[in-house]
């Protein structure tokens, strides 16, 4: 087989949030696909690195009170940290916020420039003038121009569903300051995306993108290819544009470019010709695995900026689905919004690893994790299948028989057929069909433990005429079990070493046609636990945590057991109602709108907001918890609805008199209740 050069990739996390499940299936199917490759001898490399810039890291970074760079360095650890614990072997981790990134993105640019690609056009956008920053669509809020819903989002009505650009939502006010935006004129620079039509045509039909990934694109040239918006105007964290002073590179202009920076990085520790991945005429094969919702990015204007820029494209781009947990999108109220932290605190990653890639295939459809089918299917195929072929077979040989497998093997022909599968199995693996290799591969543990019933070593061990029987037909066994650890080894790289400890042996793609005779082990010590349900219970309650529902939202809200009417979760999934409470109870609120006449940070508290609430005839110090979505300035001046007879608490921070009223699952989705303007400050709500 001839050596391949191979560099693989990963989409890069954005650097201001944890990483969760959904994005643990790129990774985990990229590992596999790498581990793979390396384990046939190729010469492959795997890259990845944060995704560090744009207006939401700057924002965040600015409601943390820490510099972008800080907050970027930290979440930089701590995605490390999560992946190398679910065993993705990246060979580099790099960030785009490095200077590697910065020399590629201004060189590339420079040669699209050169090359006639960056056109110059003045637009209009709004603008906040409290903040001085032009707002991105997703930071602009207004009701629907359409059916006049509220508090729309800038781009798209949730109500309708209407799209439309954000200035022509009514009533628009920026999210980051609360002030209407105004409209301003200001230079852009676009990158000529039409100009490569042609060859986004001919690359298209290479042969090597997914059916759906052709099919989106063959759309796009249908609807017509337009320019694209490359610059944004400070502030902005990211990289000046070379010769522009005071425009910056759209984040998703250096995020892909982030690629060639990691691997540069990595050439240039380690002496790998960078060049000949890159350059033009490259004969090694370059992919990019990403998820379904970035393919435009990844599939016109990266191969269409490198072409651009004087460098190969990729030989292709392979996109998956998204993970839905029970059937569900992934959702923060239920539980099922599970960071890869919470995961790991609770269960082992080589069960996600194994069960990822059992319903794994080549195409986008979308990845159902199903908890209870998880653990049913952990326990059924590895501890009741694999590993039980081991450990029925282990301690005959380590007890009775020094230690020592057979010099013969017991059945060739059944040895043969499951090292014959390692061509198939291996195709499967090479075109992503992981679903397919793990059911082949399972077949054969059957056999292999089907083999074993029929045999019962523990009967013939307790007749010395039958010992070397027993000796063959465990020598056999563990002989199975080796074949299987081979093939399994890029899902479960972890178990994979403690069989190599126990077997004295390196598991690789080229050994495992070869069998261990004569060869001594080590004493079988148990592989893998089962999965417990009570642990996956505590991982869901672990992620439920994360974010409190929140009804009456106050410190502490979730212990003071308000009962919501309804909580509306983050996907829109309506909770349904707690437990009911008499007329009476009911008739013992005292609700009033309240006008927030001023709102601050606490300085000590994660979630709390200090708020000025006045009633009317008197004014109420009240803490919120509410930091997670709101930024105090955009709460000033707005009217809502408070708790007026909640006994006053005292708080570390100081009294708190009433609770505010809002709904949503937590963190940024808490919607402060907020009456129509014509209510006034004081009046009773019913
Ligand atoms: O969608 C995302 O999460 C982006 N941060 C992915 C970037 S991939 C590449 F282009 F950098
Ligand atoms: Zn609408």
């Amino acid at each position: 087989m001839t050596q391949r050069k191979i560099l693989i990739t990963s989409a890069l996390p954005y650097a201001n949030g944890p990483i969760h499940l959904g994005h643990m299936l790129e990774y985990i199917q990229t590992d596999i696909w790498s581990r793979f490759q390396k384990a046939r001898g190729h010469q492959c490399y795997y890259v990845c690195a944060d995704d560090a810039h744009g207006t939401p890291i700057m924002l965040k970074a600015q409601q943390l009170g820490m510099s972008p760079e800080q907050m970027i360095a930290q979440t930089s650890q701590e995605h490390q940290a999560d992946f190398a614990e679910f065993l993705i072997g990246f060979d580099n981790y790099h960030s785009t916020h490095s200077e590697e990134n910065r020399q590629f993105a201004s060189d590339i640019y420079t040669k699209l420039d050169q090359g006639g690609y960056i056109k110059r056009k003045t637009i209009s956008q709004l603008f906040d003038p409290e903040k001085q920053m032009f707002l991105p669509d997703r930071f602009v809020k207004g009701d629907c121009p359409k059916c006049g819903a509220l508090d729309q989002n800038g781009d798209s009505c949730d109500s309708c569903g209407a799209t439309y650009s954000p200035t022509e939502l009514k009533n628009p006010r920026s999210v980051v300051s609360g002030a209407t935006p105004v409209l301003k004129d200001s230079e852009h620079y676009f990158f000529d995306l039409p100009a490569f039509e042609q060859m986004l045509k001919d690359w298209t039909r290479s042969g090597s993108l997914q059916d759906e990934m052709a099919n989106k694109l063959q759309e796009w040239f249908t609807e017509g290819l337009q320019q694209w918006d490359i610059s944004r105007d400070a502030p902005y964290f990211g990289f000046e544009i070379p010769g522009a002073p005071g425009k910056f590179f759209y984040v998703w202009l250096d995020a892909p470019i982030g690629y060639l920076a990691s691997f540069k990085n990595y050439c240039d520790k380690t002496g790998v010709n960078f060049d000949q991945f890159w350059q033009k005429d490259s004969d090694a094969e370059i992919y990019h695995f990403i998820g379904k919702d970035i393919i435009y990015f990844h599939s016109l204007f990266w191969p269409a900026m490198l072409d651009g820029a004087g460098y190969r494209k990729p030989t292709s781009v392979y996109a998956h689905g998204f993970v839905t947990v029970n059937g569900a999108k992934m959702s923060k109220s239920r539980g099922t919004f599970i960071k890869a932290r919470t995961y790991l605190e609770h269960l082992n990653p080589e069960y996600l690893r194994y069960y990822f890639a059992s319903k794994l295939t080549s195409n986008i459809t979308d990845l159902d994790l199903n908890l209870e089918d998880f653990a049913q299917k952990v326990n059924a195929d590895l501890v009741g299948k694999v590993v039980n072929i081991a450990s029925r077979c282990a301690s005959f040989i380590s007890k009775k028989f020094d230690g020592t497998l057979t010099a013969d093997i017991a059945e060739p022909a059944l040895l043969a057929e499951f090292t014959a599968a390692g061509e198939t199995i291996a195709e499967s693996f090479e075109k992503r069909e992981f679903a397919r290799a793990i059911r082949e591969i399972m077949a054969l543990a059957d056999k292999a433990n089907q083999y074993i019933d029929a045999k019962a070593p523990w009967v013939l061990a307790k007749n010395e005429a039958t010992l070397t029987e027993a000796h063959l037909v465990c020598s056999m066994g563990i002989n199975l079990f080796r074949v299987l650890m081979h093939y399994l080894k890029p899902v479960l790289p972890a178990m994979a070493k403690e069989v190599e400890l126990f077997l004295n042996d390196e598991l690789s793609w080229s050994t495992y046609q070869t069998a261990l005779t004569n060869h001594s082990i080590n004493v079988f010590k148990p592989l893998m636990q089962r999965v417990e349900m009570t642990k996956v219970e505590a991982m869901v309650e672990g992620s439920k945590d994360n974010l409190q529902p929140t009804a009456a939202v106050a410190p502490k809200a979730a212990e003071t057991k308000a009962a919501p009417a309804a909580i509306v979760a983050a996907d829109g999934a309506i909770e349904p109602i707690g437990e009911t409470i008499t007329i009476d109870d009911f008739a013992k609120l005292d609700l009033r709108v309240a006008r927030i006449i001023n709102a601050e940070h606490v300085e000590g508290a994660d979630k709390l907001v200090k708020l000025q609430l006045d009633l009317g005839n008197e004014q109420r110090q009240v803490f919120a918890g509410i930091k997670s979505a709101y930024q105090p300035e955009q709460l000033i001046g707005r009217l809502t609805v408070m708790v007026a007879n909640l006994a006053p608490r005292k708080m570390r921070f100081g009294m708190s008199e009433g609770m505010v009223m809002a709904a949503g699952p937590g963190g940024s989705d808490i919607f402060l209740l907020t009456p129509d303007d014509g209510s006034t400050p004081g009046m009773r709500v019913k």
